[in-house]
């Protein structure tokens, strides 16, 4: 495991639409794990300004989202595969055939979360598999006690992980209960992952999943079994930790990090700020496909 902190939220997360560029330039057919969140919000923003602004190719690329909530359709506000669409699909050139997300209206749920662990296969694996962390350390929607090789399946969602979905949805009572979630060992049969988490409010869990044992009560520390994992952070969420000197020297002295040491170009817009402006344009797309 590698630990990366920028200063702020906003290099964190150029950082990692950075890595992700690279390996898709290298890679056209990347296999990429995607991930929802706010926190990928912005990471999407940039990804999206690379494509217009240099033509970063997503014709050829595939995806494989984490999750999705049970009962929830493809067109449902609150769906993540509606986020994706939204935040990333309809505003590149991705296929939308080859972008994956488990159905949550499936009839047969068992049959949905086989058949995407086969679909994944099929397609060779995942490449670059994207996290986010949530407040009691799931990815995707590995709750406390999920088995550190657990496959796809559905989960039933924590209070805690409900409580920090309230504000996406109109009402406390309308967030889903359960999901489909990879599992652990779904993940860590990933060739290579970056975790992204900023703020304070992740400064706690993140401390846990880096230097804390491995347990299943938090199924990020599975993260520490992985060969090819790196955790990329703002100053916030890494303040917690107690060997950010260490951290901090490596990613200055590693070689391999030297393409991205530099912030990237003042024109370039945050991802922020990129968010921002992509917003209005979204929506138009939105209602484009929606037409
Ligand atoms: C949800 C997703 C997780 C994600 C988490 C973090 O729970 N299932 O995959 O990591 O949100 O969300 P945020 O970025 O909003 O803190």
């Amino acid at each position: 495991m590698e630990v990366v902190i920028r200063p702020n939220a906003d290099a964190a997360t150029d950082l990692v639409a950075r890595v992700i560029a690279r390996e898709l330039r290298d890679n056209p057919r990347l296999v990429m794990g995607l991930a929802t969140g706010r926190t990928m919000e912005s990471v999407y923003a940039r990804l999206v300004q690379m494509h217009r602004e240099e033509g970063l190719d997503f014709s050829a690329g595939r995806t494989f989202n984490l999750d999705e909530y049970v009962g929830l359709s493809s067109n449902h506000a609150n769906s993540y595969r509606h986020y994706m669409n939204h935040h990333l699909f309809l505003q590149v050139n991705i296929d939308l055939q080859n972008t994956h997300l488990p159905d949550g209206m499936a009839a047969d749920l068992v049959a949905e979360c086989a058949n995407y662990e086969r679909l994944i296969a099929k397609n060779g694996g995942i490449d670059l598999q994207l996290l986010g962390i949530g407040q009691n350390g799931h990815l995707g929607f590995n709750e406390p006690l999920s088995a550190l090789r657990s496959r796809t399946r559905v989960k039933i969602l924590s209070p805690v992980t409900r409580a920090q979905n309230v504000p996406l949805f109109p009402r406390p009572d309308l967030v889903p209960h359960r999901a489909i979630t990879m599992g652990v060992g779904s993940i860590l049969d990933c060739r290579g992952c970056i975790l992204l988490a900023t703020g304070e409010e992740k400064a706690a869990i993140v401390a846990k999943a880096v230097e804390g044992p491995i347990t299943s009560m938090i199924s990020a520390t599975a993260l520490q079994l992985h060969p090819e994992c790196t955790l990329i952070l703002d100053e916030a969420a890494g303040s917690q930790l107690k060997e950010s000197d260490y951290y901090h020297w490596v990613f200055e002295n590693q070689p391999e990090w030297e393409p991205f040491r530099a912030v990237s170009s003042p024109i370039a817009k945050s991802g922020f700020q990129a968010k921002r402006q992509l917003e209005k344009q979204s929506v138009e797309a939105m209602s484009d496909v929606l037409e």
